[in-house]
């Protein structure tokens, strides 16, 4: 037997399986993403016939702050594999915190971790989310199958509603558990669009609804990322009182600017992120 690679650990999962393993559920969640990511890709094959995948700017992931679940634990799913803090974000008013990680490998995406700070939410949303997790273990959590388990606890439909009061993050990781809120197109490897403007066009000229909050195109050339998403995908969810449709997960696209160095820019802009979280709100009537 060679030497471990730095991709291949004691779990027997390759960083590239972690991803394929992530796609396929999201994808079974949130079908509009395969049709987006299969429209997209034979245009672009169109100009570039030998072309035969899209590149995925980032993944995001979501959890809550209790530390056995947490953004250190889910980070060092991907720091095992050679992934590395790339930069550190908070978002007030949403009483979240999130890291985003890199790779050297520059064909790997991003990881975009983000946790809610429970201490800052009231005795409800701290208690449910608590016992949601009570039966995780450790061991659990130190699997990267962990990242697609799901949800493992039993849901109601009313303690959904009521976390929706106070959190949208907090009632989607009730309703949802551990899977990818997101993936991400990266503009900067497409080939047939001169701008986001222009993808965004093309993806509502396919009945798909974009998230509007804040615009949409969130952030600019003047931040070096500009970044626009689907709104969430209504899925039917189970929960004690039978099935109910909720929001799911939703597309991203996102361009990257240069740094005056050259350098393109690597990190995530607040403001804009702080925007995107609130594609899976749940649309007021
Ligand atoms: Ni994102």
């Amino acid at each position: 037997m060679s030497a471990a690679s730095s991709s291949e650990t004691s779990t027997g999962f390759k960083i590239q399986d972690v991803f394929q393993h992530l796609w396929s559920d999201y994808t079974a969640f949130n079908p509009q993403a395969k049709r987006i990511y299969d429209l997209l890709l034979a245009r672009e094959q169109k100009a570039e016939p030998t072309l035969h995948s899209l590149a995925n700017d980032h993944i995001a992931l979501r959890t809550f702050n209790i530390p056995r679940i947490g953004l250190e634990a889910l980070s060092r799913l991907f720091e095992r594999h050679g992934y590395a803090k790339g930069g550190e974000y908070e978002f007030k008013d949403k009483k979240l915190r999130a890291w985003h990680l890199e790779h050297p490998d520059e064909s790997l995406p991003r990881v975009f971790i983000s946790e809610l700070e429970l201490e800052k939410l009231s005795s409800f949303v701290r208690e449910t989310a608590e016992a949601a997790a009570e039966s995780l273990t450790t061991e659990d959590v130190s699997r990267e199958d962990f990242l697609w388990s799901r949800r493992k606890w039993k849901a109601s439909h009313a303690t959904y509603l009521k976390l929706l009061e106070e959190s949208e993050y907090a009632a989607w990781m009730y309703a949802f558990g551990f899977r990818s809120n997101h993936f991400t197109i990266s503009f900067n490897a497409l080939e047939t669009f001169k701008d986001l403007q222009e993808l965004n066009q093309f993806i509502r000229a396919q009945g798909i609804e974009l998230n509007v909050s804040g615009g949409e195109i969130k952030g600019s050339p003047a931040v070096y990322l500009e970044q626009s998403s689907t709104l969430a995908e209504p899925t039917q969810v189970t929960f004690d009182e039978g099935t109910k449709t909720i929001p799911a997960c939703y597309y991203e696209f996102a361009r990257r600017y240069p740094l005056p160095d050259g350098q393109l820019y690597q990190g995530f802009v607040s403001s804009s992120a702080d925007k995107i979280f609130e594609s899976t709100d749940v649309k007021k009537k």
